[in-house]
């Protein structure tokens, strides 16, 4: 039976790539830090495979570094490197130790989550591991600076892996999606419904998508060993574009778009 781990399981993405693999009856190991949600996965997928879990916060090092060591000798045949958070605000005015635990969370976890995978599957000439970035990961993004800079560790992180394991028939593929319907953006203090209202007054800086879609196009871009995979033709047409203009305009950009949002955020609160 192949085994798959997933992180961030328990809500958005996460829980489509536990449908996916559970339902065609992998080993899944999901990990997520909320437990309750946890044991509902294992009660809804426990009839069809076989479900480890592990409740953990990947922020924080001594429980990290502790399950890192636990599971060092699974032989995992896919690794979807998933969880992360964001967090919207001036970065001045921001909690520095939540920025601290953010940096941990989407970049030191996923780091060493490779590392210590990828063991097993170099020994073994096979395996496919998948960090789920971001479409921030690409451009610099005022007012959630930390964030996209966590998402372009990601990318950078992420190609250079690939190019290292290029031949050895150990797969890894980045996810970058753009804007989509999952909790993200209710967790990092942004405001989805600001967005839509910004949509219906003409301006559309993104399209929302539907974790399902983003999900299986992130596996079937993994299965075909795709080194990036953007899903949606909008946010595609967004990276390449992004390639093209001078840096410092698409942050002008992207400012203006977060302070749209700002203002409705605002505005709502009134
Ligand atoms: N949705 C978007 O618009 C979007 C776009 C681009 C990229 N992404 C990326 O996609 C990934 C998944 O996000 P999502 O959209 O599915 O958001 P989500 O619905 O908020 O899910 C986030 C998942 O990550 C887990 N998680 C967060 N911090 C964690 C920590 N410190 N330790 C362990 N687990 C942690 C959460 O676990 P608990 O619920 O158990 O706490 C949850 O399962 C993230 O890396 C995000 O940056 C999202």
């Amino acid at each position: 039976m192949k085994q798959v781990l997933i992180t961030g399981a328990t809500s958005g993405f996460g829980l489509e790539f536990t449908h996916y693999y559970a339902s065609r009856g992998y080993h899944v190991h999901l990990l997520g830090r909320n437990n309750n949600k946890l044991l509902e996965l294992r009660d809804k997928y426990e009839p069809l495979t076989t479900v480890n879990l592990y409740c953990i916060d990947l922020g924080i090092d001594d429980q990290l570094n502790h399950w890192l060591n636990e599971i060092k000798d699974v032989e995992f045949d896919i690794v979807i490197n998933n969880a992360g958070f964001g967090d919207y605000g001036e970065f001045v005015d921001s909690d520095i130790s939540h920025q601290e635990y953010m940096i941990k969370t989407n970049c030191i976890a996923l780091t060493k989550i490779a590392h210590t995978t990828l063991q097993s599957m170099k020994r073994r000439n096979y395996g496919y591991l998948l960090n789920v970035g971001s479409l921030a990961g690409f451009m610099a993004g005022p007012m959630m600076s930390v964030y996209y800079a966590t998402k372009n560790y990601v990318t950078t992180f992420t190609e250079g892996l690939a190019q290292e394991l290029k031949g050895s028939g150990v797969h890894v593929s980045l996810l970058a999606p753009g804007p989509t319907r999952t909790s993200f953006n209710k967790n990092a203090n942004t405001n989805e419904s600001s967005l839509i209202s910004v949509h219906k007054k003409g301006f559309q800086p993104l399209h929302s998508g539907d974790p399902k879609e983003v999900v299986l196009q992130g596996i079937k871009g993994l299965n075909r060993n795709q080194r990036i995979i953007i899903p949606y033709f909008q946010n595609k047409l967004l990276a390449t574009l992004v390639k093209f203009v001078p840096r410092r305009l698409v942050t002008e950009a992207q400012m203006k778009i977060m302070e749209i949002r700002h203002g409705k955020r605002e505005k709502a609160h009134e």
